[in-house]
């Protein structure tokens, strides 16, 4: 029997109301049954505004799938947010850690703190690995992957994968970047394509080669057998419409697969109006200016209140709570949503004229 397990059955004779577990977690979070999490073991900068974060998962990780993502919380100023991250390691990693590669975005509170702040030794809340953007399990015979910015982390998995599997099937690969100093993994990819014959890599740097963007005359020129191929495409919304359009028209396209990391969002008339938006939160009432395209979730972490959350864009239906009076925006869809106690999701959708949000015991 392991230490902790002996631990935990030491401790459960003394533990009420608390469980084992909490007691176990003082002497090691990682050994925590009641919530999984993991600790910071290396920091590393790909980039000047990324950086690559090694995690030692704990006790109840199940090992991940090439693509797929996951949940991490992170305590700032006492308040605890949550985000998604694809995970940027290959399953095959031998030293049951995992990484993760976050790009700090414009106004980002988290992914400021997580690229400028965080030091190795921290533990971190994570969620079990998610998400269908997969390749199958048996290696495809032709992909073309479709990257952009931190669009490669899933995509890198993939390939670290099939590199130390020892199966690079026939890859065309397409990344944009600004520069080359954004290049996310730049060094590796490079490599990667050198060792690889059968990897095909063209980085395709948007500043510095003439503003260049996904087009058909583009495809056709770095990847003239794209219709023999399966498409994997992560990157920001341009690419990922620019890639579907694409497709759509073209005869003989073959499948695409899409990760998204922001929901996709309807155009709002300019003059769309916001409101006062009132959320009842344990008993109490917190009232806010919102405007007519800032996400309810947003508004009321703002506010200092701190909904339940997961996904951020309309996914997980973590964050769904009544709306208990006045109207709201479905920001994917631009619908309005007017009915008392219809489930709203608040990380997709904005005040439309005062409302009232009944937060319930999520804060
Ligand atoms: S946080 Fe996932 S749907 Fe809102």
């Amino acid at each position: 029997m392991r230490i902790k397990e002996r631990v935990g059955e030491v401790v459960d004779a003394f533990a009420t109301p608390l469980r084992a577990s909490h007691y176990v977690e003082l002497v090691n979070p990682l050994w925590s049954s009641h919530r999984l999490q993991a600790r910071v073991e290396d920091v590393w900068d790909e980039t000047p505004d990324a950086r690559t974060l090694t995690l030692r998962p704990g006790r109840g990780w199940r090992r991940h799938r090439a693509g797929q993502h996951i949940r991490v919380g992170v305590p700032i100023d006492g308040r605890r947010f949550t985000r998604t991250y694809s995970i940027s390691s290959s399953p095959e990693r031998r030293d049951g850690c995992i990484t993760i590669t976050v790009k700090v975005l414009e106004g980002g509170r988290m992914s400021g703190h997580l690229v400028r702040d965080l030091r190795p030794g921290t533990h971190l809340p994570i969620g079990l690995p998610q998400g269908d953007f997969l390749v199958p399990e048996a290696v495809p015979v032709r992909p073309l992957l479709v990257t952009a910015g931190s669009g490669i982390t899933p995509v890198m998995s993939m390939l670290r994968t099939w590199a130390l599997v020892g199966n690079m099937p026939d890859v065309a690969h397409l990344h944009y970047a600004p520069t080359r100093h954004d290049v996310i993994f730049g060094a590796e990819l490079e490599r990667l394509a050198a060792e690889h014959r059968r990897y095909d890599l063209h980085t395709v740097l948007t500043r510095s080669d003439g503003g260049s963007h996904f087009c058909r005359e583009q495809l056709d020129a770095l990847c003239p057998d794209w219709q023999e191929r399966e498409v994997w495409v992560c990157g920001p919304q341009g690419l990922i419409e620019a890639v579907e359009d694409h497709h759509r028209d073209a005869p003989g396209a073959r499948p695409v697969h899409v990760e998204r990391f922001r929901a996709s969002l309807a155009e709002i008339d300019a003059d769309a109006r916001g409101g006062t938006a009132t959320f009842l939160s344990g008993g109490t009432e917190v009232e806010a200016d919102a405007d007519a395209t800032t996400p309810l979730l947003r508004v009321a972490e703002d506010a200092g209140l701190n909904p339940a959350h997961g996904c951020r864009m309309g996914i997980c239906h973590t964050c769904d709570v009544p709306l208990a009076t006045g109207s709201v925006r479905d920001l994917r869809t631009g619908d309005l949503i007017d009915e008392p106690g219809r489930a709203v999701q608040i990380c997709t959708a904005a005040a439309a004229g005062d409302c009232t949000i009944d937060l319930q015991e999520t804060s």
